[in-house]
């Protein structure tokens, strides 16, 4: 059982997942490569919870339980003690690695070290520790707290106790637990990607604008967002590394990132996580 989390990273879903475990009565640990950073990030958390205690959604004493349960650190050596790791920093494999071997060396051995990745070869995290057998993907949707979906990714090394564990976890912070092996995009992305990414194509091409295309799959579909929003809050640097390592694997042409994603990175669109994206959100 899951009693103590160390969550790795301090974005978007480093975040929400810190407060979902909180909420679940896990002993939550956030690392941040710089203690302001973290500190930082268990402040939002507080603010997060204060309006929903605002909004009648969450009690007074709950709320300081949950923040009771967070701590903050720089040091990865603070996280020797959890059960499970669950690393959520930027969508890149090489950063990832040199990350997994410094949580091998710094955890105790019979811990899970778990990637939060969209798109990566899961695989290639194991193979940089002494414990391939105890290393898996644990993947939250965004917004965390909101979503209900987890997917638990098996790559071929993972050992079948790391994979029910995972599932315990997922299940025990109110989430709906789906098992997929480790192939580029899992299920939900490798699904999702083509259309978003065609959504932006179909902008550059001058078919419709930006409001149409975002109405029409809401009223069309009934999807909650449209695919231009959506991108916005996934992130388009995120989602250009995710198409990128989809593209990697399968070569297919509608996993190949449209130029207008790419150059709206290049110039800090990043969507809400910079305030502007598709949508300008300073306002
Ligand atoms: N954004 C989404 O919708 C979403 C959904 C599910 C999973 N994910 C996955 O979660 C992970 C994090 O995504 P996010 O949206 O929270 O990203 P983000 O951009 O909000 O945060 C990235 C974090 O990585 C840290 N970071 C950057 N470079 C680093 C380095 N060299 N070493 C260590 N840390 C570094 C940053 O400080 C930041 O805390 C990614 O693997 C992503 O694919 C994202």
């Amino acid at each position: 059982m899951i009693k103590r989390l160390g969550i790795v990273g301090s974005g978007i879903m480093g975040s929400g997942i810190a407060e979902v475990a909180a909420k679940a009565g896990v002993e939550v640990i956030l690392r941040s490569r710089q203690q302001q950073t973290a500190d930082a990030m268990v402040a939002g958390l507080g603010k997060a919870l204060d309006k929903q205690v605002e909004r009648g959604k969450l009690g007074e004493a709950e709320r300081d339980q949950v923040l009771s349960r967070v701590t903050a650190t720089h040091d990865l050596h603070a996280l020797t003690e959890c059960d499970l790791v669950l690393e959520s920093v930027v969508e890149d494999l090489e950063v990832k690695k040199e990350l997994f071997r410094g949580l091998d060396l710094a955890v105790k051995d019979d811990a899970i070290l778990a990637t939060n990745t969209s798109t990566l070869p899961v695989v290639e995290l194991a193979m940089v520790t002494e414990r391939p057998e105890r290393v898996c993907g644990i993947h939250f949707f965004n917004p965390a707290p909101a979503m209900s979906l987890v997917e638990v990714v098996r790559p071929l090394t993972a050992s079948d106790d790391t994979i029910s564990q995972a599932r315990e976890f997922a299940q025990s912070c109110g989430k709906e637990p789906v098992e997929v092996k480790d192939r580029a995009g899992f299920i939900v992305n490798a699904l999702l990607f083509p259309y978003l990414n065609n959504a932006v194509r179909m902008l550059e091409t001058g078919t419709a604008t930006r409001d149409d295309i975002d109405a029409a799959m809401k009223g069309g579909c009934n999807f909650p967002m449209g695919p231009l929003a959506l991108l916005d809050l996934v992130g388009l640097d995120t989602s250009v590394a995710i198409l990128d390592a989809l593209y990697a694997e399968f070569h297919d042409p509608n996993y190949s990132a449209v130029p207008t994603l790419r150059r709206m990175v290049t110039a800090g669109h990043l969507g809400r996580k910079s305030k502007v994206g598709f949508y300008d959100y300073r306002k």
